[in-house]
């Protein structure tokens, strides 16, 4: 029987950052742990005219910091092989495709092929359906596809490029790349929620008040300008990242922990995410783009000064909004998410808002007229990045004489030791693929119901120019981001941006 772990990686895009920074080395990862043996091989395309010989040096530069020893690495790069290649051109396939046999041949691979296209998302199509006219997808072993995003910029151009896919990969052979789904805590929502009956039994409108989803990010938008500003936060992170934490925390509990259960639950959840009418939009979501700004003694520029970026840009830097759950669990709970880029930290972490006691009993009296104060709330904070872990808020007696409560914290962070441990998110998506499991993917469903969610956002914002820039860089985006939840009686439970404010260095 064929070995699944004997395969041709073919990745488009092999000289490229992502390629570098989280292929070369996630795959050495998978090789000393003996997910990938001695029968693969990589073949890495790209335009650059580049040698084996070359490649191989770039890739054990690689993989540097994970100190392999001279014999190892070299063994590891001599299963990598270069080929230059236009997209464009047929007769380039042709060349790779003798390539893929003879790699295949050579290392006994079974037929098995994983392509993994790291390029510009213009080019999906073109090499999809290359790959079949040329006859590179094998018959006898299996095909499976990695995509990364952006899956299509709206509904329609993410259906369009979907039917191309199909028409050469079934669904179940596309793995859709959202590296959020590969993180450790990410993963961690379920076991928090389906393993511990104390909190799957609140987990609903009766016990909590508000979910806060925050990706917060200190950097701005480095060298990515050029793509950035066609895309915008709204793109680049809601309608994939926050919107697949969306769906974890709201779905209903899977019968069984299994890709196909819990996608079932996921795009129901995601069904139940209104749909907002324009009115709806405005009240609901705000946009921000960062200015100039201080922070502890750092100046940063404004997202108008960035590289390759429109100096009179209106693209968004930063979103917040609420989404409103229509189904019986969460009618009347707002999910709050906020994501946007030179913010105070790096940070994403999800709070999880239990409602209040019903009357605080500290602060009444049967006897005299006493004034009501409220407790703070319990709060179930997921710490995503960039410690992992997990804290629980609660209210607990100040030692002492008297009767006073004061807030205690339950608090579960992983030491940045163990983080290191843990495996890198893409580490973790390869060797799915490699099993075939697409749980940690994004079906086309989700993706469908996604850009459906957030083309209305897209649309209604297109409607009037926004009045950029409107956050200073360093803050927590713009005022209106916490008038959004004060209106409804809340606020952002995570304001790092406090911290800075008192000590005078913001
Ligand atoms: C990517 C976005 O998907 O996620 C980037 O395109 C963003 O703009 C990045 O910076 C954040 O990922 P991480 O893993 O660094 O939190």
């Amino acid at each position: 029987m064929s070995n699944e772990k004997n395969v041709l990686f073919t990745i488009f895009g092999g000289t490229g950052d992502l390629a570098q920074r989280k292929l070369y080395p996630s795959l050495f990862r998978l090789y000393k742990k003996g997910n990938l043996g001695k029968h693969f091989a990589v073949i890495g395309t790209a335009r650059r005219p580049w040698s084996d010989e070359h490649y191989r040096e770039v890739v054990i530069s690689t993989i540097q910091s994970l100190n392999p020893s001279d014999e190892e690495a070299k063994e590891f790069a001599s299963h990598f092989y270069y080929q230059s290649h236009d997209v464009n051109d047929s007769t380039h396939y042709a060349t790779l495709k003798e390539l893929a046999d003879q790699l295949d041949e050579r290392y006994q691979l079974d037929g098995n092929r994983i392509y993994y296209l790291a390029m510009a998302p213009q080019f999906f199509g073109t090499i999809v359906a290359h790959l079949k006219s040329q006859k590179i997808v094998t018959e006898n072993g299996y095909n499976r596809l990695i995509i990364e995003k952006p899956f299509g910029s709206d509904y329609q151009s993410a259906y369009d490029l979907n039917e191309k896919i199909r028409q050469v990969f079934p669904e179940p052979d596309i793995f859709r790349i959202d590296h959020y789904l590969g993180k450790e805590m990410i993963q961690n929502i379920s076991a928090i929620r389906f393993a511990n009956n104390i909190f799957e039994s609140q987990w609903n409108n009766r016990y909590i008040d508000n979910i806060q989803i925050t990706f917060g990010e200190a950097l701005g938008v480095e060298d990515r300008g050029g793509y950035y500003d066609h895309s915008g936060a709204l793109k680049d992170m809601v309608q994939n990242h926050i919107l697949q934490v969306v769906a974890l925390l709201a779905m209903e509990p899977p019968v069984a922990f299994s890709e196909k259960e819990i996608r079932a639950e996921k795009i129901k959840a995601l069904k139940a995410v209104r749909i907002y009418d324009q009115q709806e939009v405005l009240e609901n979501f705000v946009r921000g783009q960062y200015d100039q700004g201080q922070l502890d003694g750092k100046m940063f520029k404004s997202y108008r000064e960035e590289d390759k970026v429109d100096p009179a840009s209106t693209t968004e830097t930063f979103v917040a909004g609420k989404f409103t759950i229509d189904n019986f669990r969460w009618s009347g709970v707002p999910f709050y998410v906020r994501t946007g880029k030179r913010l105070t930290e790096k940070g994403t972490r999800i709070n999880i808002v239990f409602k209040q006691v019903p009357v605080n009993v500290f602060k009444t009296s049967v006897d005299e007229p006493c004034e009501d104060t409220t407790l703070p709330p319990n709060v179930l904070t997921i710490y995503i990045q960039p410690t992992e872990g997990f804290s629980l808020s609660l209210n607990g007696k100040e030692v002492g004489q008297g009767f006073n409560t004061e807030p205690i914290k339950l608090e579960y962070r992983n030491s940045s030791e163990m983080v290191e441990n843990s495996p890198e998110a893409y580490e973790k998506l390869l060797l799915d693929a490699l099993k075939g499991d697409g749980t940690n993917f994004s079906h086309w469903e989700e993706v469908a119901q996604s850009w459906h969610i957030v083309d209305v956002i897209r649309q209604a914002w297109d409607q009037t120019k926004p009045d950029f820039p409107n956050y200073k860089a360093g803050t927590m985006g713009p005022e209106a981001a916490f008038k959004l939840l004060e209106k409804d009686g809340f606020e952002w439970i995570w304001q790092p941006d406090e911290w800075y404010r008192e000590r005078g260095k913001l």
